[in-house]
């Protein structure tokens, strides 16, 4: 039998992998070139695409022409230093490397036995990571994709902890069960609900607990509300507490949530997603007070740990729980070791990317004082940015800056003075945020504060400076005044 052409042969590999870094250097060298978001217009790339797939093998040139010319200029550069939306974020060199050799490798680490050395590393760099955000070796963790995963996970860890046969029996026509409830707070993101949904709890039974005005949970409402539940015959199941909320990224009071927890016996996952990974600077400890005490905490490394999407870390004091809700062996998956981490039994998928590598090799080729220094600057710029709106009377700031993002808006007093003021203003920010966006130049998004509209700028992208932060703001001030002059709203 004649053997067919397999795959690419190792001269071409080595020549287009060649191509492909050049490519992605020519990024690094002159980021400033590409714009930040594209001029896309929805269905655009789609017209560009053949509807069926090609019948016939492709060159390679052919193929990284239409990368060069279809698909980078369509795409949103989260790896550019004026990229200050949601949550900034950077994949590093070294981690990018870690994802080709595991792309390279197709590792795949769902049993000890099919990776062992994926395992391990995950086992060992989960541990330093653990050390480095100063959190007690009762912790144990797991990489997940991104938090979304990881707080269903620690929601369906927290539903097993009730020991009430769920894994077994469901929660669909349980008459002996009361309905479970989740608490978290109204500035709580949305993956929290969305975990409820999924787990089967239920959209509606989740509490969102009002915030004080810097947007942290109010804990004597919490407990109120877990005291109403309790009465009316409803079973609290688990709290949600926030370090670093999605939009304001207020820090709640952990340590207060933690005693309510203990006494009511409720399950506490804190979603630390964004702001936990600030606790390996010496200074910024504190963002973790109380959270020692929790059952599970999720960190996004993908988020402000310099390893490109996706990494989430799940740490978790009672393993066995976590154990007892997800894992399920079948025949096939049987092996003989023992005392071995079989990761597969800690979440909902089977196979898993070999996402410790990236970890492992920002771990190393910065070192835990290179990331502090790193993450030292983020929180520095932010400070500056903020220094800079606070002297300007036309904007206000609208949250404190506890870590690298900015929470501001652009209001004009003798806008707000006019009847109608807070609609004008919402209008005049929308206007604001889309003409910036526009310029290519930054991106910036929005949140909402009651009814107002909020503008963030966030810093987490390795190549952003002071230069960048400053032309944002210089682009922000000239917009905003163009845009209240000519009254476009
Ligand atoms: C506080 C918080 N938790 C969870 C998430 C969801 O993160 P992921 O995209 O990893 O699911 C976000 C997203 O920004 C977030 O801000």
């Amino acid at each position: 039998m004649s053997k067919p052409p397999f795959d690419m042969d190792n001269e071409e590999f080595k020549r287009y992998g060649m191509e492909v870094f050049d490519r992605l250097v020519t990024f690094f060298s002159h980021p400033e070139s590409y714009r930040v978001v594209p001029l896309a217009r929805p269905g655009e790339l789609k017209e560009h695409l053949p509807s069926s797939p090609p019948r016939k093998p492709e060159s390679m040139d052919r193929i990284l022409k239409d990368i060069d010319e279809m698909i980078v200029p369509r795409l949103t550069h989260w790896n550019h230093p004026g990229f200050m939306a949601y949550f900034a974020i950077s994949s590093s060199k070294p981690a990018i490397l870690a994802e080709l050799l595991s792309a390279g490798y197709n590792v795949n680490g769902m049993l000890w036995k099919t990776s062992p050395a994926a395992t391990e590393l995950e086992e060992v760099v989960l541990d330093w990571l653990r050390q480095a955000l100063g959190l007690p070796d009762v912790f144990i963790g797991a990489i997940h994709d991104t938090a979304s995963t990881s707080s269903l996970i620690a929601l369906v860890a927290a539903r097993e902890f009730l020991n009430q046969g769920i894994r077994e029996r469901g929660l669909a026509g349980r008459t002996d069960l009361p309905p479970l409830i989740v608490y978290t707070s109204e500035q709580a993101h949305s993956s929290i609900e969305r975990a409820a949904i999924i787990a089967g709890i239920g959209q509606s039974q989740v509490r969102k607990i009002p915030t004080d005005a810097l947007f942290r949970i109010d804990p004597g409402a919490l407990e109120v509300a877990i005291q109403n539940d309790i009465r009316d015959g409803f079973q609290p199941c688990c709290v949600v507490a926030t370090v670093g909320t999605t939009s304001f990224t207020s820090v709640d009071p952990v340590k207060k949530i933690s005693e309510i927890c203990k006494r009511y016996g409720v399950w506490l996952h804190v979603d630390a997603a964004y702001g936990g990974i600030a606790s390996i600077v010496p200074e910024m400890r504190w963002v973790l007070d109380g959270c020692f005490e929790a059952h599970s905490i999720v960190v996004n490394p993908h988020k402000w740990f310099f390893v490109p999407i996706d990494c989430s870390v799940l740490y978790c004091r009672r393993i066995d729980i976590l154990k007892q809700a997800f894992s399920l062996v079948p025949e096939y998956l049987r092996t003989k070791e023992q005392d071995v981490t079989n990761f597969m039994d800690y979440g909902v998928a089977l196979g898993r990317r070999f996402r410790a590598l990236k970890l492992w090799m920002v771990f190393r080729y910065f070192g835990v004082e290179g990331i502090i220094e790193r993450l030292r600057y983020h929180l520095a710029l932010a400070q500056t940015f903020r220094s800079w709106v606070e002297r300007e009377p036309d904007f206000e700031l609208v949250a404190p800056t506890t870590f690298s993002v900015v929470c501001f808006r652009f209001c004009p007093p003798e806008l707000l003075e006019k009847g109608n003021g807070e609609v004008t203003l919402n209008l005049l920010n929308m206007s604001l945020l889309e003409k910036v966006n526009e310029s290519g130049k930054v991106f910036l998004s929005h949140t909402k504060a009651g009814n107002n509209v909020v503008l963030r700028l966030a810093i987490g992208n390795l190549q952003t400076t002071e230069d960048h932060v400053r032309e944002a703001w210089n682009l922000v001030k000239d917009i905003a005044r163009e845009i209240a002059a000519q009254k476009v709203v």
